[in-house]
């Protein structure tokens, strides 16, 4: 087989690059290691950057997020009661789109359907080869059978445990990390939200969000150890625990019932430069992880994909090099913008371990700082909302 653009990952990234690519006349194949009901059964991200809404309307996968998307113009943060509101509207002129990951899979799935794009599952093994050479290929089995796939281009969207970024040589990627310790219990259960924009609550007891999916859908977290399982965890002891470290009113709206999806995620910092080695280029959660305070992970992946398919359009287009050429300076300047707030939405937020006495004082007058200050909401609004591409 012979594709312009061989993209390993069909998560929300490379099916987005896919739908993008077609729709100009660029062809490519997706491998994918897991079945689709797999992919179509993950509960991820839930809040869309403006740019993102605007690059799934590019790509004519906007019209159910258009009717369903619930926009939020504000959020708020709880802490010992009191609780701030950060005006999205007033303080940027933008607003934020809920949406789930689930169902922008769903409607980039019955894109790639409805144009007869190439979506190859279960596709095991998946191998890129010559990434440093002029005439890369990608192989993989599928029942079975080995096949090999001859590309222009490699697009390694295949997520943090993928195989595209174990391909640069050691020599070449420089890796960033923080690892936090704790993780976050999260509950979808089919129950009206707590308020009508999302919470992100500070309490003694450790983090709180709670978050929403649709009008009957809710998404809730609470920060827990590293230690703990989902096994630990009963419906009833989350609700409780829930309730604790969210503020009074809200705690006593919220309606109960039972979960029907509960895991736990560890919290994160890593980078890998370059985005590009060769005729490879990374995308997504394949080069960089955030923490999900900020709800930044699913956004970041859409800006990575709004940059190469601008630099793969202008090589196919114009024959230009340029944008490829610029890919990882251009998104790494980026990413590092919303590691920082993620980072920093993290340390704010949580209770560390050992922040001791200073670092709960230090949080304090962040907090009291934040909630006198236009300019710290609006800086705090602006990376929330998303960051120009
Ligand atoms: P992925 O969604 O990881 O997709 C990668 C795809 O590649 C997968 O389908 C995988 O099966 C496939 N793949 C992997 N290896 C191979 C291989 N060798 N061959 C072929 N295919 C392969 N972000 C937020 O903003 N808010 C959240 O609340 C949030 N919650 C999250 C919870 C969890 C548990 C996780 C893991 C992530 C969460 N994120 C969240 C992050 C967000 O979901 C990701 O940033 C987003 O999914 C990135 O999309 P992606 O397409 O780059 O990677
Ligand atoms: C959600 C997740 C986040 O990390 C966040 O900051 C906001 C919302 C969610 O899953 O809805």
């Amino acid at each position: 087989m012979r594709t312009q653009v061989a993209i390993i990952g069909g998560g929300p990234s490379g099916l987005l690059l896919s739908q993008l690519l077609h729709r100009k006349g660029i062809d490519s194949v997706v491998l994918e290691r897991q079945t689709r009901d797999y992919v179509l059964s993950r509960i991820r991200a839930g809040v869309l950057e403006w740019g993102m809404v605007e690059l799934l309307r590019e790509a004519g996968v906007g019209q159910r997020m258009d009717a369903e998307g619930i926009i939020h113009e504000g959020t708020l943060l709880a802490a010992q009661n009191r609780t701030i509101r950060i005006n999205f509207r007033k303080l940027t002129g933008k607003a934020v789109m809920i949406y789930g990951q689930t169902e922008i899979t769903h409607d980039l799935y019955d894109a790639r359907d409805a144009m007869g794009g190439v979506v190859i599952h279960e596709a095991e093994g998946v191998t890129p080869h010559g990434l440093d050479s002029d005439a890369p290929h990608v192989t993989y089995v599928k029942d079975g059978t080995e096949h090999r796939i001859d590309c222009d281009f490699v697009a390694g969207c295949d997520g943090f445990h993928g195989v595209s970024r174990k391909s640069i040589p050691s020599s070449v990627l420089k890796e960033f990390e923080r690892v936090y310790p704790f993780g976050w219990l999260g509950v979808l259960s089919e129950t009206p939200p707590a308020d009508d924009e999302l919470i992100y609550a500070i309490h003694e007891r450790g983090f709180a969000l709670c978050s929403m999916r649709r009008a009957d859908l809710s998404r809730h977290y609470v920060q827990v150890p590293l230690t703990d399982r989902v096994e630990d965890w009963s419906d009833d002891a989350f609700w409780a625990e829930l309730k604790r470290r969210i503020p009074e009113h809200a705690a006593q709206r919220l309606v109960t019932g039972p979960s029907i999806e509960k895991s736990i995620a560890p919290l994160r910092s890593f980078v890998a430069e370059p985005m590009r080695w060769g005729r490879l280029f990374l995308v997504g959660d394949a080069a960089h992880i955030v923490p999900p305070t900020g709800a930044k992970g699913l956004n970041l992946a859409a800006s990575d994909v709004h940059y190469l398919y601008n630099g793969l359009l202008a090589h196919y287009q114009d024959g230009t090099p340029e944008g490829l050429d610029d890919y990882s300076r251009k998104a790494l300047l980026r990413v590092w913008k919303a590691e920082r707030f993620s980072w920093s939405m993290t340390n704010m937020m949580h209770r560390f371990p050992d922040q001791g006495d200073f670092g709960q004082r230090m949080q304090e007058s962040e907090l009291d700082y934040l909630e006198h200050s236009t300019a710290a909401q609006t800086a705090l609004a602006e990376n929330y909302v998303g960051l120009p591409y």
